[in-house]
């Protein structure tokens, strides 16, 4: 059985000042709680039980906003509890590594969807959207790609585009066509030093894009990075770079649907400045993109060692990024790089240095929703309608 009920602690003057009998009374609640750090067991608090069946793809929906997450076929096969809390809690789904290229074209012009369509299928059957990804990225190229002559590069990789698109033609809600192209600060370049810019060539942003518009005009194509969303020099600078490169991309007509704001955020008091990210987002938005959060998660940077406290760290962090991102009305939704702490990518790649197991999503690894949950919930909760 998947254990679907939260408890939080409300404190009783707020039960009497709003009452908590509705959901809504009940997340309003909540929101207060969370956005303020304060949940505690505090004498003079109430247990509230979140009805089993609000669920965060219900309640992003009410505001208009899609939520979803990105997990495995090997996952949903083999562990039904995970797979029956991934359809009731999402309305999109993307596969974490399944349509990267490496796999989809393990040698040249030899095209392998079947683990792609395996999740198409699998969320079709289930009414969710099906979001496709990530196509041209550095980290998932085949080892071969880098071996090709730049005259043939180019061909490749628009066939290869053109080749994964077409094949879910009208089956797929988005697509990341390009993944993590921003050089970063001090490299003295726009874009990273890969084997695309330097095979394809700078342009290969924009002959991605063409390629995926031509194979499938109705679906949203994303452009997706990440190290945006704090107040350092670094994602400073990468906010510039990339809003010079959106502008360019819009004057040049290439066809980009929407910015992907990857959101693998930090605990440990990293600054962040709400008005600085929100103009960045509405010049986004100025330039006529949609935004979506497409890899939240947390890691654990912070001093917190009890598993109360990492998670209120890890709630307060989502609470402070998505109250201020949800206020774009460009943006329509938020995704997650898993569900629930018993698969995550950070696991591996970015562990505690005291080895406890890692907690950066909105589910435990027992299956039971956590603080981060509930920071998602009233957050989206506060969204304005789209
Ligand atoms: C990660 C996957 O979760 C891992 O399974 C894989 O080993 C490495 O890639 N940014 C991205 C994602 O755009 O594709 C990455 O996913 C996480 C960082």
């Amino acid at each position: 059985m998947v254990p679907k009920s939260s408890e939080v602690d409300v404190p009783v003057e707020l039960r009497e000042r709003r009452g908590v009998s509705t959901r809504r009374d009940f997340v309003a609640a909540l929101s207060t709680v969370v956005a303020g750090g304060v949940a505690s067991s505090a004498a003079g608090s109430l247990k509230v039980v979140l009805a089993a069946e609000q669920t965060l793809r219900d309640i992003a929906a009410q505001k208009g906003l899609i939520y979803g997450c990105a997990t495995t076929q090997d996952r949903l096969v083999a562990d039904p509890a995970f797979e029956r809390l991934v359809v009731d809690q999402c309305g999109l789904l993307v596969p974490e590594n399944a349509l990267n290229w490496n796999y989809v074209e393990p040698s040249p012009g030899r095209f392998d969807f079947h683990m792609g369509e395996w999740l198409a299928n699998f969320a079709k059957d289930r009414h969710m959207k099906f979001g496709g990804g990530t196509i041209v990225w550095h980290q998932g190229l085949p080892a071969w790609f880098s071996s090709l002559a730049p005259a043939d590069a180019r061909q490749v990789m628009l066939q290869h585009v053109t080749q994964t698109v077409s094949h879910f033609r009208g089956r797929a809600f988005s697509w990341v066509v390009v993944n993590e192209a921003l050089a970063f600060r001090g490299a003295g370049a726009e874009l990273k030093d890969t084997p695309l810019l330097r095979l394809v060539g700078p342009d290969y942003i924009d002959v991605a894009f063409h390629a995926a518009s031509a194979a499938d005009p109705g679906a949203l194509l994303i452009y997706n990075d990440n190290h945006l969303e704090y107040d350092i020099p670094e994602d400073e600078y990468r906010r510039k770079n990339l809003l010079k490169l959106l502008r360019r991309i819009s004057n040049a007509k290439v066809p980009v649907g929407a910015l992907g704001i990857q959101s693998h955020l930090r605990t440990g008091g990293l600054p962040f400045d709400g008005a600085k990210l929100k103009d960045f987002l509405s010049q986004v938005s100025d330039l006529g993109y949609k935004i979506i959060v497409s890899e939240l998660d947390v890691s654990e940077k912070g001093p917190e060692t009890e598993v109360a406290d990492r998670d209120r760290a890890i709630a307060n962090e989502i609470s402070r990024y998505l109250n201020v991102v949800l206020q774009e009305k460009a943006v329509i939704g938020v995704v997650t790089w898993g569900l629930s702490s018993r698969y995550t990518w950070l696991a591996n790649y970015a562990p505690r240095s005291d080895g406890q197991p890692v907690r950066p999503l909105p589910y435990d690894s027992d299956l039971r929703p956590t603080q981060a949950w509930q920071a998602m919930a009233a957050a989206f909760d506060r969204a304005s309608q789209r």
